[in-house]
């Protein structure tokens, strides 16, 4: 049986289980994916006896991320990068980690807006966090032209643009909503909205109608931002879609079948978020 895992600290909330459950059985796999608390003083160990305890990889999730880079080969440049790992397997003897969270946040704006090009297109990001950088990353190799940065702590937008280089644009948080005009795409990459949590406040009267508004919050399903988004008539993309997108690689890594993001694993995690969801 091929086992892999989702660590963090605490672990009880991911869906991940649900998600890689869903795929096991869709394919017929003989496999399992769990959840495993490790807390952060045994997390080198955790990592070097992966394939004793055999699995062939995990997930990883808060506070992990950052320290797990440092215990694991780079599977790539975007990786490297990012300093950052969301992803471990083992290959050879040896175990690699890579970063999934871009490319699952573009997959699942080209899998609700088919057709999508950001190439040449202005963006804004709200947040400088760990997300964000994944997502500028991502966005940046999807060509586009300027990515405006508003971060609360403004220092850590204008680190972006050290580490991105000049078509980041630091811009004062509260200034955020001047910066819509022209742009294609606007992310919030922050908790704001979040379950529990202020929602986000912003103007959204310059954002051309067309233009598309992304939240990677999923707790709520449809947070407030994407709600006065879908009131103006604007195409929205919703969180959970990216964390969908994110698994995709994982279970390809670990399991050897590549799944699809199906609307019936969206509904089936959706509901598990809002008991009370209806497609
Ligand atoms: P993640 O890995 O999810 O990105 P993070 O690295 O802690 O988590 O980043 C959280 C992001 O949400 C940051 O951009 C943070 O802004 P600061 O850098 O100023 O902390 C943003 N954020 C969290 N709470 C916020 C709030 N109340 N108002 C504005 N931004 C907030």
């Amino acid at each position: 049986m091929i086992k892999a895992c989702v660590i963090g600290w605490p672990i009880s909330h991911s869906r991940s289980p649900l998600i890689h459950g869903y795929w096991l059985k869709k394919h017929g796999i003989d496999g399992s994916y769990t959840r495993q608390p490790v807390e952060p003083a045994a997390l080198n160990a955790f990592i070097s006896d992966l394939e004793d305890a055999g699995y062939s990889g995990c997930n990883v999730t808060l506070p992990h991320k950052e320290k797990v880079f440092q215990l694991i080969v780079p599977a790539d440049e975007t990786t490297a990068r990012l300093g950052a790992v969301n992803t471990v397997f083992r290959r050879a003897g040896k175990t690699y980690g890579t970063n999934t969270d871009g490319e699952g946040f573009v997959g699942s704006l080209h899998q609700s807006l088919p057709g999508i090009d950001l190439n040449n297109a202005r963006v804004v990001v709200l947040g400088a966090g760990g997300a964000a950088l994944a997502v500028v990353s991502a966005l940046l190799d999807q060509g586009v032209a300027e990515v405006a940065i508003a971060n609360r702590t403004e220092e850590k937008a204008r680190e972006l643009r050290t580490r991105f280089g000049q078509r980041i644009k630091p811009v004062a948080w509260n200034a955020a909503a001047d910066h819509l005009a022209e742009s294609r795409l606007l992310v919030n990459t922050t908790s704001l909205g979040m379950k529990g949590q202020a929602p986000l406040d912003l103007d959204l009267s310059r954002l051309d109608i067309d233009a598309v508004v992304a939240d990677i919050v999923y707790t709520p399903l449809q947070t407030p931002l994407l709600a006065q988004a879908v009131e103006r008539g604007n195409p929205i993309v919703e969180g959970l879609g990216m964390l969908l997108h994110q698994a995709v690689r994982g279970f390809s890594l670990w399991f050897g079948v590549t799944p699809e993001v199906t609307g019936e694993l969206y509904d089936l995690i959706a509901r598990d978020i809002d008991p009370d969801y209806r497609r």
